[in-house]
């Protein structure tokens, strides 16, 4: 089949979630200006850039209590910082619990059942569980076309990995098993790797 997305795609759901995936999930920690923490998945969400290294994730709604958009980006407007959780298998129930459209005043972290440990290079809350969690400095908010869209881009400025993934020198997925979206309300996790060698790695 083939649709132009302002036609409509005529299928019971939007696809359109389930072909690009698996997506990666940045549990976005946040501190309001009042003091509140707050913590919420975004599967629009990658790294871009290694040196220095940068994320983006993007927001694609809003709350009636804020002013056009979610918690997590109204709170970077007003800081200018975020941390970027890693979502483990073990902690998908309470990544889904974050995900709770809650009034701005009450702390995620408590709401999910999670201990929050402080950042060391800004001043922000972080998943103290996590198998790695990213400290970032907003560099840019772009708006996008569509209402309420909007991409977030920050600066990596401290990184913490949890001791036990870090298996012979090399963050080992495998030791926490990364949880990723899927469509609709599927889900996967990384329980196996395999190796590929690029062209030009190749031995000589
Ligand atoms: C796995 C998962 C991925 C999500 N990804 C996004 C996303 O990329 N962008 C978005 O706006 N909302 C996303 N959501 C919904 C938000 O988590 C939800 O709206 C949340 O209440 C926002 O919290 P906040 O207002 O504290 O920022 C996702 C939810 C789940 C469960």
């Amino acid at each position: 089949m083939f649709y132009r997305p302002e036609d409509g795609h005529g299928l019971p759901h939007n696809p359109f979630n389930a072909i690009v995936t698996p997506r990666p999930i940045g549990w976005i920690s946040t501190r309001s200006g009042e003091g509140v923490n707050n913590l919420a998945p975004y599967s629009f969400f990658n790294g871009i850039a290694y040196a220095p290294p940068q994320v983006m994730f993007a927001g694609t709604g809003a709350k009636a209590d804020q002013d056009g958009t979610k918690d997590s980006i109204a709170n970077i407007r007003q800081t200018g910082v975020f941390c970027v959780n890693i979502v483990e298998y073990a902690a998908r129930d309470a990544m889904n619990a974050s995900s709770a459209t809650l009034p701005k005043e009450v702390d995620e972290f408590a709401h999910a059942g999670l201990e929050a440990a402080e950042c060391e290079t800004i001043a922000c809350p972080r998943v103290a569980g996590a198998p790695a969690a990213l400290e970032c400095r907003l560099t840019r908010i772009v708006e996008l076309p569509g209402k309420a869209n909007r991409l977030v881009l920050g600066e990596v400025t401290g990184i913490h990995l949890r001791d036990d993934c870090v298996r012979d020198g090399r963050f080992d997925v495998l030791a926490y098993r990364p949880l990723a979206r899927l469509g609709y309300r599927d889900y996967t996790h990384v329980t196996s790797t395999f190796e590929l060698i690029r062209p030009d790695d190749q031995p000589g």
